[in-house]
């Protein structure tokens, strides 16, 4: 490990790479608000128990994955997992739960104790949104046509969207029953973990990856036929809608979700370039209960994985937006020099440029190469012959041309040419 490295499971981003971060973000900003979502900031850390009691307490990420700890009063506080239990808990303080439609996105750094791996890390970032309040087919369906929209035009083309229904509480124990008596005859053949699961949370069996456990899950019977009706007429509206809206998918039984917090519509979205087994976003239909309330509150919402997604946007090589790059690069020979353009880029930079200099001695070709790193189009030279002659000389990097420009001008001329 290097002396300075971050933790594991963490990393830094830097100038050069920040620019597809808020590429990301002002995409997803832009086109959630498009369908009415207004952005919410929530905490890093909440009381445990809204992630205890939000993400159910049989799930791995709240037996094996959070960020516990103390605060000085002896209360549990958790590292957020994930941003959906933290946004109801926040909107139980707004008129949502009088059924008042809250519609939200959000992004920002989530925590999980998990081994790192590629795109696995212990802080990633998720660009997530919730719609809250109400419960609709062709609310699930508008939502996952927005992150389908928001996939296209963040450069993730062939994104795989996957879907499935959990039914509602009512049609859970006879599907368990179904799926029981099944996986009962089996289970000798199986993985530990599903052995275990067949006990504590059978419906997590059917994601298991284990080689061994895939036929017999392959083949398991559909659970879905003893959904009541109106379930199943749910899923069919949410199927319709998604033709309806252009959205491609494909339907799996077996995409359950590691959270237990879904009801209905559940999806998943994949990529070819990462693979079946890295999700780049997912997201479904759910009911939370939250401390002191009695209702559950619906909503519907999704995740994405932002260190995921500029995975796939370097596999697909997708133009990465230069916005760290400067405008113009600002050389400077001799004290007089650099003087004029430390006063130069200060008015440069209040009318909304980008300038980078050098405001220390340093010869001219050392300069020129930060010029070329800099990646701005114009550099402007003036050395002491040029402050002599009360001049500045504008190179235009692409071809090399130059040109003079007297230094009442200057200003004027380099705000309309860069
Ligand atoms: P999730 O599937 O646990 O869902 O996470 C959503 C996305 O976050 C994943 O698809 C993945 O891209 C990313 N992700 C999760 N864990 C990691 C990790 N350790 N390293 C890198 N990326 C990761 C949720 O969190 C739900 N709150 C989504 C939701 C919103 N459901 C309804 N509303």
């Amino acid at each position: 490990m290097a002396a300075f490295a971050p933790p594991p499971g963490t990393a830094d981003i830097f100038p050069a790479d920040a620019g597809t971060w808020r590429f990301l973000e002002n995409t997803a900003a832009e086109v959630f608000s498009g369908y009415g979502y207004g952005e919410l900031r929530t905490p890093i850390f909440e009381y445990t128990e809204v992630f205890q009691r939000g993400l159910g307490g049989e799930t791995e990420v709240v037996q094996k994955e959070m960020y516990t700890f103390e605060d000085r009063g002896g209360r549990s506080l958790t590292l957020r997992p994930e941003g959906t239990a933290g946004v109801m808990r926040a909107l139980t303080n707004t008129d949502v739960a009088n059924g008042t439609e809250q519609r939200v996105f959000y992004y920002g750094p989530m925590f999980r104790g998990e081994r790192p791996s590629a795109g696995r890390r212990r802080q990633f970032h998720q660009i997530g949104v919730e719609n809250v309040g109400r419960c609709a087919a062709l609310i699930d369906a508008e939502c996952i046509a927005m992150l389908h929209s928001f996939l296209e035009k963040a450069g993730i083309t062939g994104a795989v969207f996957t879907i499935n229904t959990r039914g509602v509480a009512a049609d859970r124990a006879p599907a368990e029953a179904h799926l029981r008596e099944y996986f009962s005859k089996h289970i000798s053949k199986m993985c530990d973990d599903c052995r275990t699961r067949l006990e504590r949370n059978i419906w997590r069996i059917l994601d298991c990856k284990q080689e061994c456990c895939q036929e017999i899950i392959d083949q398991a019977p559909s659970y879905i036929d003893s959904f009541s009706e109106d379930s199943k007429a749910y899923f069919e509206e949410v199927k319709a809608a998604l033709t309806a809206l252009n959205v491609p998918f494909k339907v799996s039984p077996r995409l359950v979700r590691g959270l237990d917090y879904y009801v209905h519509t559940v999806f998943e979205v994949t990529h070819d370039a990462l693979g079946e087994q890295i999700a780049i976003a997912g997201g479904g239909r759910y009911e939370l209960f939250l401390p002191g309330e009695k209702k559950p509150l619906p909503g519907v919402g999704f995740a994405a994985g932002v260190e995921r997604l500029i995975m796939v946007r370097e596999a697909l090589n997708a133009a990465v937006p230069d916005t760290a790059a400067a405008d113009c690069y600002l050389i400077g020979l001799g004290a007089d020099a650099r003087m004029k353009n430390l006063i130069l880029a200060d008015k440069l930079r209040n009318g909304g440029k980008k300038i980078a200099l050098e405001l220390e001695e340093r010869s001219f070709k050392a300069q020129m190469r930060s010029a070329n790193r800099s990646g701005a189009a114009l550099t402007v030279i003036r050395g002491e012959s040029e402050m002599e002659k009360g001049i500045a000389i504008i190179k235009k990097m692409d071809d090399g041309s130059q040109c003079e420009v007297s230094e009442n001008e200057l200003f004027d001329y380099l705000l309309k040419h860069i």
